[in-house]
């Protein structure tokens, strides 16, 4: 079959690689390596501000704290709000952390399994 396929089809695979090449240096590979990185980041501030009522790796170890790995995706404003000013026993974190540790720890949220 390989032998079979017209020259025209074979330079059209061809371009297509190469734009799936430039599309993946370019804009998402790149994407998903800054949003790793800041992911890492967010997974130490975890470990030191948030696991100790969250649990370690957001596993919930059955204390009243909220099991993040289900805060829903799609409410990010929720969530800066939420670790910014607090809410109800949840300490405010807006003095401690600046926006772009909440960022951080956004990406590191985000980037664990859904439960
Ligand atoms: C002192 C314990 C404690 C620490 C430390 C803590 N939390 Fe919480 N967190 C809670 C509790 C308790 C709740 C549930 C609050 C409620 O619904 O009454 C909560 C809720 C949340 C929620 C859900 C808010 C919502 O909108 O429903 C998020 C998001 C959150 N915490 C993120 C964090 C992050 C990120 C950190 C680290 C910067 C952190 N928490 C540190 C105790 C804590």
């Amino acid at each position: 079959m390989i032998g079979h396929r017209s020259p025209g089809a074979r330079r059209q695979a061809r371009v297509w690689v190469a734009v799936a090449a430039l599309l993946c240096s370019e804009a998402l590979c790149a994407q998903s390596a800054d949003s790793a990185e800041l992911a890492a980041k967010g997974r130490q501030i975890y470990a030191l501000s948030c696991s100790r009522c969250h649990g370690p790796n957001m596993v919930s170890v059955g204390t009243a704290a909220y099991d993040l790995r289900r805060f829903p995706l799609d409410q990010k404003d929720r969530f800066v709000n939420s670790v910014t000013k607090g809410l109800r026993v949840m300490p405010a974190w807006g003095g401690l952390l600046s926006p772009e540790q909440v960022e951080a720890l956004w990406a590191y949220i985000a980037s664990a399994p859904r439960q």
